[in-house]
């Protein structure tokens, strides 16, 4: 049989043969059905892009019925027992194949030469407020980075690109710190190239005077493996806007910083900060049931439940919620674990969860963790933002690489009205 599928057009009676690669059609190749030979042709209407494959990716592979989650092919699971650090990830993500011994010494001294920011950076973060929201804070200063490196618009020269690719790498920990030590009126705590990638951040972000900073080796591990799971999640809301704001060949620290602004709403990376505050007006495990009921009433939604893409467990939370105890075990167990336990327990059995397919996912139980070590609320975000950064610019980089690639510009359904004539002012009723 032919790897076509062939359409008729009831208005015409014509009949098309389109090609199917990789179980797709081109939606381009619908514009030839037309009733008239002026007609501008037939188009797919997607809102939130419910089924469109905007790229081909070789880099994350999620089957979402599954729960299986993959970097350039390697189980989320496999890569989270057994990488040994954050940057040996980055590398896999961004480069396709895990680096050999040699190689990872490199690229971990190529980024560690990029981890402090200019003097003028911190300057401009002391012109935000003391309240200022440190996501806020992390997306203004990221973008302001085009700035000092003005040769980051040469998108097209693959060197360029790449150095570009390791300051970013290098400097978002030091920013995301800088932004909460600015929140806090902290002095700002200079990176330690001697210390891992998470080891590093948490120094920056907790180091108290003038003592010296011993970093936790069971919360570097544990963060170091939140980072991992967060490196990269395929087409999501914010790698979309990384890609469509790169479309446009502007520098990656405006688009990285674009794609942190679509993390930041509750519904992708805000999501964990929004599970606390739930787990807060819960307050107790005796009111799970009730607050179920509301939710299935309508009234709000279980937070770190349900997915686009994972119509199973999402891999990610399992991880979490098995590293949880080990956590808990250095900080004290946060007391609204069990109410989080009862609220899973309790959706995972009832009906109206099991019918939708909503399970828990990546955020449902980080939060519960950030907020042992010590991470504010509000620094949730920026915490997912770190990881995530790598996963945006190796997204950016395949669109780059990408023949088939051009400025991203959708098309729309016009239902507006139709041309009509300017009243003046006076006129009005
Ligand atoms: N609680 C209660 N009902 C839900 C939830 C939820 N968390 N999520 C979806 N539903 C219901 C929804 O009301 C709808 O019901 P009905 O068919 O009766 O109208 C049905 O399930 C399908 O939901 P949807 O809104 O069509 O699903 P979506 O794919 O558009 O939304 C989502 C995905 C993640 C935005 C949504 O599940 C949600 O808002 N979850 C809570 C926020 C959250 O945890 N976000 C983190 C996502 S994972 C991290 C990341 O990648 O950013």
């Amino acid at each position: 049989m032919p790897d076509t599928i062939t359409i008729v057009d009831n208005r015409t009676g014509k009949k098309f043969e389109l090609p199917i690669t990789h179980d797709t059609i081109k939606a381009i190749d619908l514009r030839q059905i037309k009733v008239k030979d002026d007609d501008f042709g037939m188009m797919t209407y997607d809102p939130a892009f419910m089924n469109t494959a905007s790229c081909i990716s070789r880099i994350t592979y999620i089957d979402g019925d599954k729960g299986i989650l993959r970097y350039r092919g390697y189980p989320i699971e496999q890569i989270a027992e057994s990488a040994q650090s954050f940057l040996e990830v980055a590398y896999l993500v961004l480069k396709g194949e895990l680096p050999n011994a040699k190689q990872l010494e490199v690229w971990r001294n190529k980024i560690k030469m990029h981890t402090l920011v200019h003097e003028n950076v911190k300057t401009l973060m002391e012109g935000f407020r003391y309240d200022a929201h440190p996501m806020g804070i992390f997306i203004s200063t990221v973008a302001a980075l085009s700035t000092f490196y003005p040769e980051a618009k040469k998108v097209r020269d693959a060197a360029n690109r790449e150095a570009q690719i390791i300051r970013l790498i290098g400097k978002v920990p030091t920013i995301a710190a800088f932004a909460y030590r600015h929140s806090k009126g902290m002095p700002y705590v200079y990176p330690d190239n001697d210390l891992t990638y998470a080891g590093n951040f948490l120094k920056m972000m907790f180091k108290a005077g003038e003592s010296p900073y011993k970093v936790n080796p069971v919360l570097e591990h544990a963060l170091t493996i939140l980072f991992i799971l967060h490196a990269d999640h395929e087409q999501n809301c914010s790698t979309s806007a990384m890609r469509v704001i790169g479309s446009s060949e502007c520098d990656p620290y405006s688009a990285t910083a674009g794609a942190a602004a679509a993390l930041w709403g509750p519904l992708h990376g805000g999501a964990n900060e929004a599970v606390i505050h739930m787990l807060d007006e819960i307050a107790d495990i005796k009111n799970v049931p009730g607050f179920v009921k509301e939710v299935k009433e309508g009234k709000g939604k279980l937070m770190g439940f349900g997915h686009r893409v994972y119509k199973n467990y999402d891999p990610r939370a399992k991880v979490i919620k098995k590293m949880a105890y080990d956590v808990f075990e250095v900080t004290g167990r946060n007391p609204k674990l069990d109410i989080a336990l009862e609220l899973e327990r309790i959706a995972l059995e009832d009906e109206y969860f099991v019918k939708r397919k909503l399970y828990p996912n990546v955020d449902f139980y980080s939060g519960l963790i950030y907020q042992a070590m010590g991470f504010p609320l509000d620094f949730f975000p920026v915490l997912f933002a770190i990881p995530r950064t790598v996963g945006w610019l190796a997204q950016w980089q395949e669109l780059l690489d990408d023949s088939e690639q051009k400025i991203s510009r959708p098309r729309q359904v016009f239902l507006g009205p139709d041309a009509r004539n300017w009243v003046p002012t006076i006129d009005r009723k």
